[in-house]
């Protein structure tokens, strides 16, 4: 799928200051030189991004992570150990040599090891930190294969490293280490039961985002409340029948429900209930869902434990407000 002279010519655009889309396990990134203000500028631009919401910098191993941090307390090099290469995110003080426009002139820096073999044979390529956030212009859905990427952002990315469909499907958990707290800036692809394992139980701090989204949109702006959308409106209850009639409405859910009648569409994730499958196709299957020409999509919540705590954290985000 990806070749060594792929892998070569992309680490030698992103060297010279070009974007290049990468795969990881989660979801695609549109990665530039981390140390590159001009390159990471780019990235705001082709993504429309607010420049107050900071990216992730992408390394090689806890080593190349440590390198770009004045403190990687005791209880990070746990959650490194315990996770990395993986779906978490770590978000620490920053060294000056990660440039303010990557970290949204914040005092730390996000960071994390992803588990993709293209992606990490083109940070040993390239030899840099590969600032990256997810390939989706602001506010739409997460890309989850190259063909995302391509209809999504297409001619305005240098190159895009192919490396299949993406394995977790869902973003990287994102926390903030706090002597032997975390705080769980953005639920992900790692659980909140995965990390209390490591940390212990109870040392998971959540804000409550949804009673104060201004404050904690301030502590990490991905949790802006509306994100990840579609184009479609998105609701997560049923409408009434009799509001529905002659409406084309598709469903979103773990397992198809008993009255299918309503909906002219249903996209079931799993009906065996394995929130990890359903994590895999969520994004697929939204954009799938949005390319019908619907009036509506319905999502039905999931259960709210394990990797459904992201899934529904994307959900609200993607929620419609009236
Ligand atoms: O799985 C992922 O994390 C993907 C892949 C490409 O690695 N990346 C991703 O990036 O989802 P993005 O930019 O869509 O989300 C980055 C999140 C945002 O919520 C941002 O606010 C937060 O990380 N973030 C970045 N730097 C931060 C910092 N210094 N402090 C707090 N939050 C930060
Ligand atoms: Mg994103």
């Amino acid at each position: 799928m990806t070749s060594a002279l792929d892998i070569a010519k992309a680490a030698e655009i992103i060297r010279s200051g070009g974007l290049v889309a990468i795969p990881t396990e989660t979801v695609y990134g549109l990665g530039a030189d981390a140390l590159n203000p001009q390159a990471v500028a780019r990235v705001f631009e082709v993504k429309q991004r607010p420049r107050f919401d900071p990216l992730i910098v992408h390394v090689a191993d806890t080593e190349a992570a440590a390198a770009l941090t004045v403190d990687f307390p005791a209880t990070a090099q746990k959650l490194a150990a315990a996770f990395w290469p993986g779906p978490l995110t770590l978000v620490l003080p920053k060294r000056d040599a990660v440039p303010d426009i990557v970290t949204s002139g914040l005092p730390t820096v996000a960071l994390r090891v992803p588990d993709h073999e293209v992606t990490q044979a083109l940070l040993r390529e390239a030899q840099v930190p590969i600032a990256a956030p997810s390939a989706n212009p602001f506010g739409r859905l997460s890309p989850t294969t190259a063909e995302h990427v391509r209809e999504l952002l297409g001619e305005s990315v240098d190159d895009i490293l192919d490396g299949g469909p993406c394995r977790v499907g869902v973003e990287s958990t994102v926390v903030e280490v706090d002597d032997d707290c975390l705080r769980l800036l953005r639920p992900g692809g790692v659980t909140i039961e995965q990390l209390e394992a490591v940390v212990g139980t109870g040392k998971v701090m959540i804000p409550a985002d949804d009673a104060h989204p201004s404050a904690a949109a301030q502590q990490s702006p991905g949790r802006l409340p509306h994100h990840y959308a579609p184009r479609t409106p998105l609701s997560l209850t049923p409408p009434a029948a009799e509001t529905s009639v002659g409406k084309r409405v598709g469903l979103l859910c773990l397992r198809p429900p008993e009255d299918q009648s309503p909906y002219v569409v249903i996209e079931a994730l799993s009906p065996e209930e394995d929130l990890t499958a359903a994590a895999a196709e969520f994004f697929a299957a939204l954009r799938r869902l949005d390319a019908t020409g619907l009036d509506l999509i319905v999502a039905l919540p999931f259960p709210e434990h394990g990797l459904g705590i992201a899934l529904n954290d994307r959900l609200r985000r993607a929620e419609t407000r009236q």
